[in-house]
């Protein structure tokens, strides 16, 4: 290794080191702006000698950014504007006094919390394949060094076969993240196994599950972890060329990547003779256009090929013949991130977190109708219960919880009954839903669970690449009957015809978008189908969501005759003089709820 001279800077010691979060979350709220007031804020009180900004990837918490922690204290500060930046560098860094309203408040009536570590949020979680997030600078390989980083390529690459390495694995217990939960030391042993050389090693960076952001934020926080991953599976299985295949919506993701991949081939990390190994690895990154089905292994090997994505049927497997014909290995992000902390710690450590059936921890983007949204690390057996209220922080504005939604857009929604249970592959699949890779979304008593259904099937119809028969037609016509219910044209009928489609689609597709595709409707058929019968017997929707079968009406009781409702609707179908009580025309309305979000006196009633 060819390390640079340290700079001045990596030398000298401070006494405070500011950690600004540049996960794309927080830069969409202006991060670095707020960094670059930071830097000169500290330069103006002639702090710069003895704090220093480091700007890290996402820390998981990115409803709040953008974020800041003050090391060594742990001091977190949360929604940082520009212009409160002068404040806090007089008070904290001059005065020593750290500013409580830019703290972290759980809720209205409770204090501020002034420690990242006393965060719920936070100290439920368990970090192992983020174990770096937030803690060093993604873009400066030192700083992953600094933390064990590429040890568990040494080890390898000086003290183990690939077939230790492979055993490693697969005493482990990793599974696949991606979704199918296929033990990966397995997977690797059929790639080594496989006849020919040529082999391939590819990243899955696909990501197309609305809402879920796992795979983007682990390479944004800490690109060389997923490197380090590839190159110990390649020299595995004997590889000599990886692929990164990442979604063209992902910039700072890629940004991220090819920096990391050039400070490892500078820094003989990867390219020819690794570590003076005589191993040679090199990796290439494709941009993916952004279909969902790209992120399938067959259709993602097409694309990369310049082939049409669509998914071929199996086997082979792209470990007997993938990419250009040769046995292939891929793996999720997430994946190959815990391969790294596997070598280092043992599989032994590593298998004595998690289930029977699922080892290690898991990493969500938990979105929805819940107070923290973000992403967080968990171990596998932790319930939903922990996630969506001791992490999660419950369900905002004193809403009933109603649901959570897992595996991404062909996941199945699990009802409040089911709330208490452990989360494993196997525990997920026998409720109806998936792990995924990832996906969990939170919802409240005001979802409606059909509208639910067939905002699933209308992604997932569209998403199909209509390869297969049963896929492109059988989740529209799902989709239309789903839709003709919301619309109050559902007959009793239709609900044994949507379990009769399921069941034809899940077992007669060509890939798992089709397979998966019934679930988000067998789910909610299953737990909530009082919901399909209100839709199709009394033409009601008890959420109050599908608009044909809904009415505003306002309550003479309640309404003060403020006009606001009056004014602000967008149809003039609000009648009624000032102070008096005003009334909604039926005919004129069309439900976009305006007057509903306008009423202070909560006057306006959805039946
Ligand atoms: C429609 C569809 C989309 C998929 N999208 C992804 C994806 O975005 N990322 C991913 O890693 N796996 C995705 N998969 C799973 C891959 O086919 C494959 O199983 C996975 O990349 C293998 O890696 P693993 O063993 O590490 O999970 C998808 C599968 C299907 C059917
Ligand atoms: S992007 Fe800053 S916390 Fe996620």
């Amino acid at each position: 290794m060819t390390k640079e001279k340290p700079s001045i800077e990596a030398t000298r010691t401070y006494r405070a080191q500011l950690l600004i979060c540049a996960g794309t979350g927080c830069v969409s709220n202006r991060s670095f702006k707020v960094r670059d007031v930071l830097i000169e804020e500290i330069k103006k009180q002639g702090l710069s000698e003895e704090v220093q900004v480091v700007t890290t990837g996402c820390q998981g918490f990115c409803a709040q950014g953008p974020i800041m922690i003050v090391q060594p204290d742990g001091i977190f500060y949360q929604m940082l504007t520009m212009e409160n930046i002068p404040l806090l560098v007089e008070e904290h860094l001059v005065k020593g006094r750290p500013v409580e309203k830019l703290m972290y408040v759980p809720s209205k009536d409770q204090p501020p919390i002034p420690k990242l570590g006393d965060i719920a949020f936070f100290n439920k979680q368990r970090l192992v394949v983020l174990k770096n997030r937030g803690l060093i600078d993604p873009e400066r390989i030192d700083e992953y060094i600094a933390r064990d980083g590429y040890q568990a390529l040494a080890k390898v690459l000086t003290s183990m076969s690939p077939e230790q390495v492979i055993e490693e694995m697969k005493a482990s217990g990793l599974r696949g993240r991606g979704g199918a939960g296929f033990s990966t030391g397995l997977k690797w042993e059929l790639a080594r196994k496989a006849s020919g050389n040529g082999k391939y090693i590819i990243c899955n960076a696909d990501e197309g599950d609305p809402g879920a952001f796992m795979d983007r934020s682990i390479i944004e926080s800490d690109p060389h972890s997923v490197l380090e991953g590839m190159v110990i599976g390649a020299y595995a299985i004997g590889s000599e060329h990886g692929y990164v295949y990442i979604r063209e919506e992902y910039p700072l993701a890629m940004k991220r990547l090819h920096i990391a991949i050039d400070q490892a081939k500078e820094y003989g990390l990867l390219g020819e003779d690794i570590l003076g190994s005589g191993f040679n690895f090199d990796v290439s990154v494709h941009r993916g256009a952004g279909a969902f089905v790209c992120g399938e292994e067959t259709s993602l090997i097409a694309s990369l090929e310049g082939r049409t994505p669509e998914p071929q049927i199996r086997p082979p497997f792209p470990a007997q013949s993938g990419l250009w014909g040769k046995p292939t290995n891929i793996n999720n992000v997430e994946t190959w991130a815990n391969v790294p902390v596997i070598i280092n710690r043992g599989s032994e450590w590593f298998s004595s977190i998690g289930t029977e059936s699922s080892k290690g921890t898991k990493v969500f983007s938990v979105v929805g109708n819940v107070t923290n949204t973000g992403l967080v690390e968990v171990p596998m057996g932790i319930t939903l219960r922990e996630i969506v209220y001791e992490i999660g922080g419950g369900v905002p504005d004193g809403k009933q919880f109603k649901a959570v939604q897992t595996g991404g857009p062909s996941g199945g929604c699990i009802p409040e009954s089911l709330i208490d249970l452990p989360i494993d592959y196997e525990r997920l699949a026998e409720t109806g839903s998936i792990m995924g890779s990832g996906g969990l979304i939170v919802m409240d008593e005001d979802t409606c669970m059909v509208d639910m259904a067939r905002y699933f099937l209308d992604f997932l119809r569209s998403e199909s690449c209509g390869k297969c028969t049963t896929c492109r037609e059988g989740i529209a016509a799902m989709h239309d009957i789903v839709l003709d219910i919301c619309n109050g044209k559902g007959q009793p009928e239709h609900i044994g015809l949507l379990e009769d489609l399921a069941e034809a689609v899940k077992d007669a597709s060509l890939c798992a978008l089709g397979g998966t595709a019934p679930n988000p409707v067998l789910s909610t058929l299953r737990y909530f189908n009082d919901e399909y019968e209100a839709h199709i017997n009394e033409k009601k929707c008890p959420a109050g969501v599908c608009r044909e079968l809904i009415h505003y009406r306002i309550d003479p009781e309640k309404c003060k005759g403020c006009m606001l409702c009056n004014k602000q609707c967008p149809q003039d179908a609000i009648d009624g003089e000032p102070k008096g009580v005003q009334i909604i025309d039926d005919e004129k309305c069309i439900k976009c709820g305006v007057c509903l979000e306008s009423c202070k006196f909560e006057a306006v009633i959805v039946e």
